[in-house]
């Protein structure tokens, strides 16, 4: 019988399961492990910071960045519509204003050229987001910061091992946060990481992260903190996976360029950019957009490759289209025509990294029979 195949799988085949037995071993399982300060700065080191800080998963590390960056009341914060919920959810639970701008339509990243005109004298900071395994054209985004004096949070939850003219990508922003989900190109099971090359910002997001604990007096606290601590268990895993990330990538670049040879013909159909002039795609994930064109209904396309026993998940929801922040009276009015049409037109297939090339076979003919 033919298994299911699901968007993602994990690859677990390293170090994981001797790491993770030596924290059984030791009895190291908590964030007070060695593991988390090994796997802190390795990873740092492999996205060229200064300073790591791992976290119990990415959306904690972008509620952190955006307290330590003291953003609050008044603030605003520019981000792109598409994108995971986590990064405007930091923000409004900071209090402060998302100002939000539209997609390229062909690398789905924030459109760069839209960011200058939404800038004010409130505006506080760039969120970039590098989405789907192409990174955002950081070079105009970096100069804009430089010429407003704005900070950069930079959300690379999906770009592991992913460069930007040759610097990784990780190395831009003030604060910048990866996750470590299982669909990711590292994971930890849950966990994520907040880098940054500044001393102050990494000494305040431990402090973020560890409740305020104080060293002198330990339960005196001078101000709010979180609990959002990385276990000694998942670091474990995190650095055995750090080990692996180049074959990961290539692993990942293989199954790119095989769906890409084998869906390029289809008319209408549009795939993810191999390349642009700055980047080289990770495909964190596989997307495709059905063209306007196509007499398909994304959902229908999902569901019969479902019946074909193949898994799928739809785009990024636009955070302008939110009900939960419809509900809080945000982005009334406000439209932004490529998120919604990608949103509404575009799915992504199998692309985790267990994925076999037999797999990638059954999945592009499923694809064809269905888009025929
Ligand atoms: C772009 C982006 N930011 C943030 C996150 C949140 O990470 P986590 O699921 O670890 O909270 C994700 C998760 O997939 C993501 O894709």
């Amino acid at each position: 019988m033919v298994k299911f195949i699901p968007v993602n799988e994990p690859l677990l085949q390293g170090n994981e399961a001797k790491y993770l037995q030596e924290c059984i071993e030791t009895g190291w399982i908590s964030s007070e492990g060695p593991f988390v300060r090994k796997f802190e700065s390795l990873f740092a080191a492999r996205q060229k910071r200064k300073h790591g800080v791992a976290v119990c998963n990415g959306s904690a590390g972008l509620e952190a960045a955006v307290v330590a960056l003291r953003i609050g009341p008044g603030d605003e914060v520019i981000l792109p519509t598409f994108t995971i919920i986590s990064c405007a959810a930091a923000v409004v639970r900071a209090g402060a204003k998302c100002v939000l701008v539209d997609s390229d339509p062909l690398t789905w990243n924030m459109d760069v050229n839209k960011i200058e005109e939404k800038i004010t004298a409130k505006t506080k900071a760039i969120m970039v987001v590098h989405i789907y395994g192409l990174p955002v054209d950081m070079e105009p985004v970096l100069a804009l910061a430089e010429k407003y004096g704005l900070m950069i949070i930079e959300d690379a939850a999906e770009a592991h091992g992913l460069d930007y003219k040759g610097h990784p990508c990780g190395c831009f922003g003030d604060i910048s946060v990866f996750s470590f989900y299982p669909n990711k190109h590292v994971t930890t099971g849950e966990g994520g990481m907040i880098l940054t090359n500044n001393e102050v910002l990494e000494k305040r997001c431990r402090s973020l992260r560890n409740l305020f604990f104080q060293s002198k007096k330990r339960f005196v606290h001078e101000e709010l903190g979180f609990n959002f601590r990385m276990s000694n268990l998942q670091a474990a895993v995190g650095l055995a996976q750090l080990e692996r990330l180049d074959d990961f990538v290539a692993k990942k670049r293989h199954m790119g360029a095989t769906y890409t040879k084998s869906l390029r013909d289809i008319p209408l159909l549009q795939l993810p950019v191999v390349k642009t002039d700055y980047a080289k795609n990770i495909y964190w994930v596989y997307g495709l957009v059905l063209g306007n064109n196509l007499p398909l209904d994304t959902k229908n396309v999902m569901q019969r490759l479902a019946e074909n026993k193949i898994g799928t998940r739809p785009f990024f929801w636009p955070m302008h289209e939110q009900p939960v922040f419809k509900k809080m009276g945000l982005f009334a009015g406000e439209s932004y025509p490529v998120a919604e049409r990608i949103a509404r037109r575009g799915f992504y297939i199998p692309s985790g990294l267990a994925l076999t090339d037999a797999q990638i076979e059954m999945v592009v003919s499923a694809i064809r029979k269905i888009l025929g």
